[in-house]
């Protein structure tokens, strides 16, 4: 798909219709995680591909998706046909910018991971949109209850929880009632 329809055809879907995904297709996406960039390569980034129906009912559950449905928003991350649990690894980092030619200190400002963990969010929601496949994102702030179904180590920090499969009906989010910014570039100076 051309790359400025994929760009704006991209959006966050809620629900899903529960039909299955083909397993290359899905890989495929979930691999997009890695075509990201990462500070001094460190590739700290990695992915938990989930395609058991039990297993996306826990984390569905372990993720409050009952209060979610609560409202009237149906069963969001179990419509899913897989989860991708997007993990960043800050350890990666502290021993690459420990290696001769980097500066650990470069790692106080920003701690990287994190840009690089958007970085990947942002491959996977594109690779989604031109695989035919819809996605949407379940923040860290509230996907933690996937750690201890997923044996995720401690040292291991949870970005959020990216649904995947075909769109059903959703309510578009509350967010979407604030217009897109038309200022966010500037030109020579701010
Ligand atoms: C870091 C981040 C966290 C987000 N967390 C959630 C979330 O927990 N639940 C949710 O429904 N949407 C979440 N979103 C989706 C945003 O609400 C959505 O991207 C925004 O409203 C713009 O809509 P669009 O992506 O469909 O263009 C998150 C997005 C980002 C980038």
């Amino acid at each position: 798909m051309d790359f400025a329809r994929v760009l704006r055809r991209r959006r966050m879907v809620r629900l899903h219709t529960g039909e299955a995904v083909p397993m290359e297709d899905l890989e495929r996406v979930a691999h997009a995680l890695t075509r990201a960039p990462s500070a001094g390569w460190a590739q700290g980034v990695s992915g938990i591909l989930v395609t058991d129906r039990d297993r996306i009912a826990a984390v569905a559950a372990a993720c409050g998706e009952d209060e979610h449905a609560s409202r009237g928003l149906g069963r969001w991350l179990s419509s899913a046909a897989a989860h991708l649990v997007i993990c960043v690894e800050p350890q990666r980092y502290r021993d690459r910018y420990g290696e001769p030619d980097k500066n650990p200190s470069s790692l106080d400002p920003i701690p990287w991971w994190w840009v690089d963990g958007g970085a990947s969010l942002m491959a996977v929601l594109l690779a989604a949109v031109d695989a035919g496949i819809s996605a949407g994102f379940l923040g860290g702030h509230r996907a933690q209850g996937a750690r201890a179904i997923l044996e995720i180590p401690d040292e291991v920090d949870v970005l959020g929880v990216v649904t995947l499969g075909p769109p059903a009906d959703d309510r578009p989010s509350s967010s979407l009632r604030r217009e897109r910014r038309t200022d966010a570039i500037r030109h020579e100076h701010w």
